[in-house]
């Protein structure tokens, strides 16, 4: 009997795609979803979402095609690390836009054509960008030259711009201010509290055909203390975790379970979390190190004194190795208007 049957699973509940099936909307990613349509039902031009990674990104924008592949145009870009020519170029293949000569006149005339056809149809066009920090300023300044389209009444082009949180820092340069000032529609992903990690986890089994698996409430604080609430990782754990069950044939998953499955987990599942962890182990070994070292050279030049002085100065060596206060969730934000106006938590 394998590991589904085991717990009369249909599928592996915590696969690491972005499955839209599987969506679970919490606060904020209801409203980055929202957002989504909303800007493309209300012609907003240019819309934002981003997040760190592994807070649901990738699965935010599928659901938005899921919802609207039917009733939109949508050139979805994945590779964004192109020329503005060539963006340029994937955006008219994706849309099955032909031209009727080379060149980029002949290319932008044709995108018009298609832009005025469609808004003529009432099907709205639709350009999404994942992984949108990694395109380059030429090409971003393409895009809102592209979002000029646009009759007396309304745009003719919708903009989706998914990216990790740098994206807002790039947008915030000279060269590209212009662009961010019209980006009307902005939604961050943050990562999961311990409440919504319950109900996340619930919702996956759900959707994967629960089963009789128990879970022990117990668990839901070691999974947030390894996962820190990014979903990707809690999909990581709970899937060692079941393993680590289902070998000791257990129907309830217990803490021990959880620690089993931290314990055998390692390098590339981790990610930027291992990183995280690999980055403080070597501060604190170095700061460990200049700390011996300054007590050593202390006590050589107290002891080289002490025939000349009497030892009354000591000062306490105090070196803290304390970390800032790592990544606090601000509340979800859905900003209509300038980012200028934004809480700068964000
Ligand atoms: N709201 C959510 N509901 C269900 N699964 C989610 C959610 N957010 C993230 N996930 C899961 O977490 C993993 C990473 O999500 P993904 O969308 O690829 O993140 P990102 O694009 O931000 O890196 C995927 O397995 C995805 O299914
Ligand atoms: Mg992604």
């Amino acid at each position: 009997m394998n590991f589904l049957e085991f717990y009369g699973l249909k599928e592996d509940p915590f696969k690491l795609s972005p499955d839209p099936s599987y969506f679970y909307p919490t606060a904020c990613h209801r409203v980055a979803s929202d957002s989504l349509d909303y800007a493309v039902e209300h012609k907003e031009g240019f819309c934002l979402v981003y997040g760190e990674p592994g807070t649901g990104k990738t699965t935010i924008l599928k659901v938005f095609m899921d919802k609207w592949k039917d009733r939109a145009e949508i050139a979805l870009i994945l590779t964004p690390r192109l020329s503005a020519e060539e963006f340029l170029m994937a955006v008219l293949d994706e849309l099955n836009v032909t031209s009727q000569g080379e060149g980029k006149v002949h290319h932008l005339k044709a995108f018009r054509d298609f832009l005025l056809e469609k808004s003529g149809a009432r099907r709205p066009v639709v350009i999404i960008v994942d992984e949108a920090q990694n395109m380059p300023d030429e090409t971003l300044e393409e895009l809102r030259l592209l979002s000029n389209f646009e009759t007396e009444k309304e745009k003719l082009l919708q903009i989706i711009l998914i990216g990790q949180p740098e994206i807002e820092q790039k947008l915030k340069k000279d060269n590209l201010k212009q662009l961010d000032q019209r980006i009307m529609v902005r939604a961050r992903l943050h990562p999961l509290s311990e409440d919504e990690i319950v109900g996340y986890i619930n919702h996956r089994l759900i959707m994967a055909g629960k089963g009789h698996l128990r879970l022990d409430d117990r668990i839901v604080n070691l999974v947030f203390k390894f996962s820190q609430g990014i979903p990707r990782l809690i999909n990581v754990i709970a899937s060692r975790t079941l393993m680590s069950a289902y070998l000791e044939g257990h129907n309830t998953v217990t803490p021990r379970h959880v620690k089993y499955a931290m314990d055998h987990l390692e390098g590339s599942e981790l990610e930027g979390r291992g990183r995280t962890r690999t980055v403080a182990f070597y501060a604190s070994v170095i700061g460990a190190a200049f700390a011996l070292t300054l007590l050593i050279g202390y006590q050589l030049m107290s002891s080289k004194s002490d025939g000349a002085r009497s030892d009354n100065g000591n000062a306490p060596l105090s070196i803290s190795a304390e970390a800032g206060p790592g990544d606090t969730a601000p509340p979800p934000v859905h900003a209509k208007g300038k980012s200028k106006n934004r809480s700068s938590a964000d």
